[in-house]
Parts: structure tokens; sequence; C-alpha cells
């Protein structure tokens, strides 16, 4: 597709993978409506060639509508949304408030349904696609990471669907499930982090204690010489998050599903899926023998391969 005519938006640009998803595709003379919310990060933003800077938060239905408005004047029209803004948040279930269970929701999953719907006029005007970039915590999940894991599991569900819904109409839907990239997703949730430590209740309380002294302690830097490992995290460039952004806007058949990361986390999750797959075949009503389920599995490939 010739670059010109395929303007992108991105949510989240003024940072982390939504700022390098922004630049890769800059670099490659795409439009990029790169949307912020601080006054410094647009700033940033506006300095880079092919990138028009729109000021919007995603839980703000009014600065979508006007981030709508201002794209319809430009006039080139809206070919591939990357619905990449997002907030993490660590802590025990006992200590998030309804007020925060819906805030991190509404940012990872509201958010990505209210601009997919703002801009669908656009985008199926296009023939366009919409990216979004949900995590590996999407598929499985961790102690503390519940309500995080939570919405990226939502997301899951919410690609998968829209792509059913939108296929008819020449939009495709995709999810980018990156591991752990380099960007400060974690200290830029670390306020809430704390509180809701500080907070925790006997007999959580000497746990979530250990927790807070864990963050007091230097951090280490991944031992480069030894494999990775649970603690040994070796986390990935935004780059790859970028490039497979990249893929799922141009390539003639998207995949609906992009796993991102390193060897290890993706045996991670092959191997937390198997281990789901088990649980649901182990019933009275439903039980397929191991020859069975490799059947399956064979069959699944030869229908993935053709
Ligand atoms: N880093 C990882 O290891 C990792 C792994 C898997 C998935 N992800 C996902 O990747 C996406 C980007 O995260 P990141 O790692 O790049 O973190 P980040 O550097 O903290 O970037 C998140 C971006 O989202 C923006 N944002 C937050 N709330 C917003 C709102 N209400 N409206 C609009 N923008 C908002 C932030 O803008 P402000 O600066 O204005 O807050 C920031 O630019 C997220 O969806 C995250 O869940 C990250």
């Amino acid at each position: 597709m010739d670059p010109k005519n395929a303007p992108i938006l991105i949510t989240g640009a003024g940072s982390g993978i939504g700022y390098h998803i922004s630049c890769y595709l800059a670099e490659r003379g795409y439009p990029v409506y790169a949307a912020a919310r601080k006054p410094q990060h647009l700033e940033e933003l506006a300095k880079i060639e092919h990138v028009t800077p729109i000021e919007l938060d995603v839980r703000d239905p009014q600065q979508i509508h006007k981030a709508h408005d201002t794209i319809v004047q430009q006039g080139k029209g809206l070919y591939g949304l990357v619905n990449n803004a997002g907030v993490g948040g660590l802590g025990m279930f006992s200590t998030w408030t309804d007020e925060e269970l819906y805030d991190i929701f509404n940012v990872n999953v509201f958010g990505v349904h209210r601009m997919s719907n703002a801009f669908l006029d656009l985008l199926l005007q296009a023939k366009g696609r919409i990216v979004n970039i949900g995590s590996q915590g999407g598929m499985i999940t961790s102690k503390y990471y519940g309500p995080y894991t939570m919405t990226k599991h939502a997301l899951e569900a919410y690609t998968v669907a829209l792509n059913l819904e939108l296929a008819a109409y020449g939009v495709s839907v995709s999810i980018v499930q990156p591991g752990g990239i380099v960007t400060n997703v974690g200290e830029n949730a670390m306020q809430g982090i704390l509180e809701r430590f500080q907070r925790a209740q006997p007999p959580f309380k000497a746990e979530a204690d250990l927790v807070l002294a864990s963050f007091s302690e230097p951090e280490t830097p991944p031992a480069q010489d030894e494999p990775e490992s649970e603690y040994n995290r070796k986390p990935s460039s935004p780059e790859i998050v970028a490039a497979a952004v990249y893929d799922a806007l141009f390539t003639e058949k998207p995949k609906l599903r992009y796993l991102v990361g390193t060897k290890w986390e993706g045996d991670r999750v092959i191997h937390a899926l198997i281990e789901k797959l088990l649980d649901e075949n182990d019933n009275p009503q439903h039980n397929y023998s191991r020859a069975e389920l490799i059947a399956v599995l064979d069959q699944h490939l030869v229908k993935k391969n053709h």
C-alpha cells in the first residue's frame, strides 16, 4: 500500500511502545496521528516528520469526538487504528477498590471499545485495520497481576469477536501480545501499586510488607550470561512490538494474534495454554485420550497450514 494513502492513529503515543510504533511507521513514510495526553509529549511528537500530534485521553468521549473531526478535516481518511494506550497495576485483590478496578478497565478495555467505535466509519471507508495491543497477560495470569490480566483477557475476546463482525465489511482486527518490554509502564503504575500494598489488612499485611520491602531493594539488571527465568527476566525492545504492528497493518492476510517476546516467554505461554487445555479435558462428560488429543492437534495443524 502507498504509505501516503494509509494514515494511522495510535493511542498512548507519547511514550513507550506507542512512541516507538509512531516512529517506526513515520520513518517508513506513513502519516501518523499520534494521540497523547501530556503537553510535553505532544510537543515532542510534533517534531517528528510525518507525525501529527492529537490531544486525546481514551476515557474522554469529547476529546475522541474532536480527534475524529480533526482527522476528517485533514481529508486523508484513516486506514489504521492502533489501540495501544494502557495502564498497568499490581496488587492483592482485597486491596483493589471498585473505582480502581473500573479505572483500569476504563483505559485498557472500554477505551479500546470507545476508540474503535468512534473511528469505525473511517476504517470501514478505507477497508482498514484495527490493531489492539494486548499482552501475554491476556492468556496467562499470576499472583498480584489479577486486574491487569483481566483487562488483557477481555481484550482477547473483544478482538476475536470484533474481527468476526467486521470481516465481512473488509476491516480486520488483530491483537499483538507482548511479553516484557522495556518501557516505564511499571514506574508509571507505581504510585497505585504502593498505595494498594500499604492498604493491605491482616491476614495479608505481613505478606504485603514483604512486597513493599522488595520494592526498596536496588534493581538488579538481568544476568545476560544466564538463561532467562522468572527471576532473571530479559525484557525485549519495543521495536519488536512495532514490527508486529506493522505486519498486522500492512501484510495481505494479517494474523489474528501476534505473540511477541523472548523464547522463554513464548514457552511459558504455550505451557500455560496446554495446562488449561488439559484442565478442560479433565471432566466426566468429556475426556479425550492422549491419542485423541494428538489427533485433534494434528487436524488443527493441517487446517492452520492451509
Ligand atoms: N511494557 C510491557 O512490558 C508491556 C507488556 C505487554 C503489554 N504492554 C501494553 O503496551 C501498551 C503500552 O504500554 P507501555 O509499556 O508502552 O507503557 P507506557 O510507557 O506507560 O505507555 C502507556 C501509554 O498509554 C498512555 N495512557 C495511559 N492512560 C491513558 C488514557 N487514559 N488515555 C490515553 N492515553 C493513556 C500513557 O500516556 P501518559 O503518559 O499520558 O499517561 C502512555 O503514553 C499498554 O497497553 C500495555 O498494557 C506493555
